[in-house]
């Protein structure tokens, strides 16, 4: 690999494409035309198309007749940088440690998505690719994806594939090749408590009219009993059992409690009594509080009783669940709990259906096949994850293809935390996945 390769990847790092920010947008927009620029520098044809609010990247080599067209998807954009105090260096600027890369976006997902384009590269710059390819990326993904459900929708006669790939998950641990046959799904929620018509003194007021942040935490403390079930009737409505197979074959990973308290660094695991971490990650539904807010954040005290307080909430589904079911009776759930003397208005947010395949097909052995390539020698990891990537459901719903999840990412990647990291080691290996990827699904066809 030319040493430029670890430039480029530096340069495609210092876009700040936070999605989900307006002031960024300009900066989004750059990334997009940066990335058009390099795909179209390495020999593709690339597209670089508006949406209603981030561009869509599109590339391809040329197509022939007879052979297998695969879709390699990525995005491009990243999650906020807050708290950006706890950041060691500042998240848009680069730097390697011991082989270690530290940005916001190293790993989700310009490295792993960076590291197919360079494989890419690679093998145009030796001759032809061995399949018909779709590069998809999009800017969009840590928002839920609106816009390229419905750029899938119009364009699906150019989109037309045999099968996604994707590298945009985890491995269990480093150096494991690691397939993933299924995601959780997703429904975000915000919830807004008002209360009085302004901010009031809280010693003149306090004591006649009720505090919307104390409602809001009755109303969050009102979604989980005691011992960490979720409390909400009927969210667990559909869920088949969890079967023996997958404990079975999850106990013996090289993941488990240890390494899951040692990496998130908590003083203790809870969570749905009956199931080990993997399993409640990766196979129970959640509800997590994303942010609370309210009331006087500034430093020293301030006498108020704040005139609205609010919730951000996610859901975490998994098969037998629908993200529109679940968040109607969540809001039912709280509506039935919010206190005397304030209001609750629910804001709706992006939803995702969990996503489940069969490892075992005859594109999944392939992409097997691929892993132990790029990581020889460790036994092949086959699992689900907890994460969500919303478009996968809708490839198989529009294209009707399915994906192949092969991931880069490592447990202690910090993905959508400050420090987040990739090492140039994976980022290698990622450049060897896809070359063996190519080859692996092009023999399979
Ligand atoms: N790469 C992640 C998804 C992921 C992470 C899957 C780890 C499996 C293991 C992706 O970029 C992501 O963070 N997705 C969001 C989607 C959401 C904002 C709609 C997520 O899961 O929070
Ligand atoms: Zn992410």
């Amino acid at each position: 690999m030319p040493a430029s390769a670890v430039d480029e990847y530096f340069q495609f790092l210092r876009f700040p494409s936070i999605s989900t920010d307006p002031e960024r947008a300009a900066d989004v927009t750059a990334c997009a035309a940066w990335l058009g620029e390099k795909l179209t520098a390495i020999g593709l044809h690339t597209e670089v198309h508006a949406t209603a609010r981030h561009p869509i990247v599109i590339a391809r080599n040329d197509h022939q007749a007879g052979r297998l067209t695969v879709m390699i998807y990525g995005h491009y954009d990243v999650q906020p940088v807050d708290p950006v105090e706890l950041w060691t260096s500042p998240p848009f600027e680069p730097r390697v440690e011991n082989g270690v890369v530290f940005a916001r976006g190293a790993t989700d997902n310009k490295g792993q998505i960076f590291a197919h384009i360079l494989g890419i590269e690679e093998a145009l710059r030796e001759g032809e690719l061995p399949v018909n390819l779709i590069l998809l990326i999009e800017g969009e993904e840590e928002i839920g994806s609106a816009n390229l459900a419905t750029f899938l929708s119009s364009h699906r006669e150019e989109l037309r594939c045999d099968l996604v790939a994707i590298s945009d998950t985890g491995m269990v641990a480093p150096g494991v090749p690691t397939l993933t046959y299924g995601l959780r799904g997703i429904a975000a929620l915000e919830v807004r408590v008002t209360g009085s018509a302004m901010d009031l003194h809280s010693g003149i007021y306090g004591g006649a009219v009720a505090n919307p942040a104390t409602a809001i935490a009755r109303l969050i403390a009102c979604l989980h009993h005691s011992d960490g079930r979720v409390a909400v009737p009927g969210f667990y409505d559909g869920i088949p059992v969890l079967a023996q197979w997958e404990r079975e074959a999850w106990a013996a990973l090289p993941f488990g409690d240890a390494e899951m308290a040692a990496v998130t660094g908590a003083p203790e695991l809870v969570g749905e009594p009956g199931f080990t971490s993997l399993e409640r990650t990766w196979a129970r539904p959640t509800i997590e509080v994303n942010g609370i807010g309210g009331g006087f954040q500034g430093t020293g005290t301030k006498t108020v009783i704040p005139r609205e307080a609010f919730a951000k909430l996610t859901c975490r589904l998994v098969p037998g669940q629908q993200p529109h079911d679940v968040v109607e009776k969540v809001k039912a759930h709280l509506s039935s709990h919010t206190p005397r003397g304030v209001r609750v208005e629910f804001l709706g947010g992006h939803g995702a259906e969990p996503y489940y395949t069969d490892p075992h097909s005859k594109f999944g052995q392939a992409a097997q096949k691929a892993l132990q390539e790029a990581f020889p020698g460790r036994p092949l990891a086959l699992i689900r994850e907890g994460g969500s990537i919303p478009i996968v459901n809708t490839f198989k719903e529009v294209l009707g293809v399915e994906t192949l999840l092969l991931g880069l990412a490592l447990p202690d990647c910090r993905a959508h935390a400050p420090d987040e990291n990739f090492p140039l080691e994976n980022f290698h290996a990622g450049i060897r996945l896809n070359r063996a990827l190519l080859a692996a699904l092009a023999a399979a066809k």
